[in-house]
């Protein structure tokens, strides 16, 4: 495995894109990084490239995030708040509906600033729901996760856009704490640190119906999982999810740092890992190391 594995990374090479640069210290990553892992649902991780390089989830963090919303408030609730339809728009845009003011779905930046307000016991304090983030998080990876300071720092203090969104979705009720205390939360959420390793466990668990297969802990209940693989399987490649179902056809979620995790619900879980992005804030190789795994591995949903 590791062989065919460098092998696909050798294949996709060649690279385009561009640096994320609206976060400045995102902006300083080593662009030429490269790496990919699966893990398998009896708990096995292969791993190639820079496998050890480490960077910040960022959006990756959303479908584990709305994960631990749905689980903490349940399904009823977290409906109410945040929808289940792809925007078609790109990840930052002011996508809610019409009719309800709710933000589309949980995989866009509006939808998952929303969602982080849904984690954790009603009345918690920011401190205990973040814990609950990092915590939660921390179970499906299968190691204590940590936040990376300079990257959060460094996006607080450019968190503008994000801000308005917050205070649009405040401004239809949909929240009500402090729209900026919110995004300072999500944004700590996405600057939680990972490798490959990290993502392609936390993607296996999803694919493994809530249990982490290399630990054995029950991170999730399956009801969940089903629920956040479809809305990956249709949001989590924000403006190109049809494109990427159609190609990739697995469950997945993009970040802003360059990583991408996809679960094939019952085989496997996959990460790759290299910053250089498409137009649609995904990374442009890892989009290809997924398409060259899921037609050399059959792991195409459809
Ligand atoms: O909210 C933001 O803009 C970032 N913290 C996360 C965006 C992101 O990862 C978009 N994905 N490709």
């Amino acid at each position: 495995m590791p062989d065919y594995l460098e092998e696909v990374l050798g294949a996709c090479a060649e690279d385009d894109g561009e640096l994320a640069d609206y976060i400045p210290e995102l902006a300083s990553a080593d662009p030429d990084r490269l790496a990919v892992a699966l893990t398998t649902l009896d708990g096995e991780t292969y791993a190639a490239g820079d496998a050890d390089e480490r960077f910040t989830v960022q959006s990756i963090s959303k479908p584990f995030v709305y994960a631990l919303a749905l689980a903490d408030r349940g399904l009823d609730a977290v409906l109410e708040a945040v929808g289940t339809e792809p925007s078609g728009d790109p990840f930052n845009e002011i996508s809610l509906e019409d009719h309800s003011g709710r933000p589309r779905n949980p995989m866009i930046n509006i939808g998952a600033i929303t969602t982080h307000s849904l984690v954790g016991t009603p009345g918690c304090t920011v401190e205990e729901r973040f814990e609950r983030v990092r915590s939660g998080l921390s179970a499906f990876a299968g190691r204590e996760l940590e936040v990376d300071e300079r990257v959060f720092a460094s996006e607080r203090a450019h968190a503008d856009r994000n801000l308005a969104l917050a205070y649009m979705v405040s401004s239809r009720g949909i929240i009500s704490e402090d729209p900026a205390v919110l995004v300072q939360e999500y944004t700590r959420q996405c600057s939680v640190v990972v490798d490959v390793r990290d993502l392609s466990a936390m993607a296996a668990t999803l694919a493994n119906g809530g249990l982490n297969p290399a630990t054995g802990v029950r991170v999730l209940e399956p009801w969940v999982c089903r629920q956040v693989l479809a809305v990956m399987a249709t949001c989590g490649m924000y403006d190109a999810a049809g494109d990427w179902l159609s190609s990739v056809g697995i469950p997945a979620k993009s970040g802003v740092a360059g990583g991408i995790m996809g679960a094939l619900p019952g085989q496997v879980g996959l990460a790759t890992f290299s910053p250089r992005l498409d137009g649609f804030g995904n990374s442009s190789r890892g989009v290809r190391i997924c398409e060259r795994l899921s037609r050399d591995m059959g792991l195409h949903l459809m």
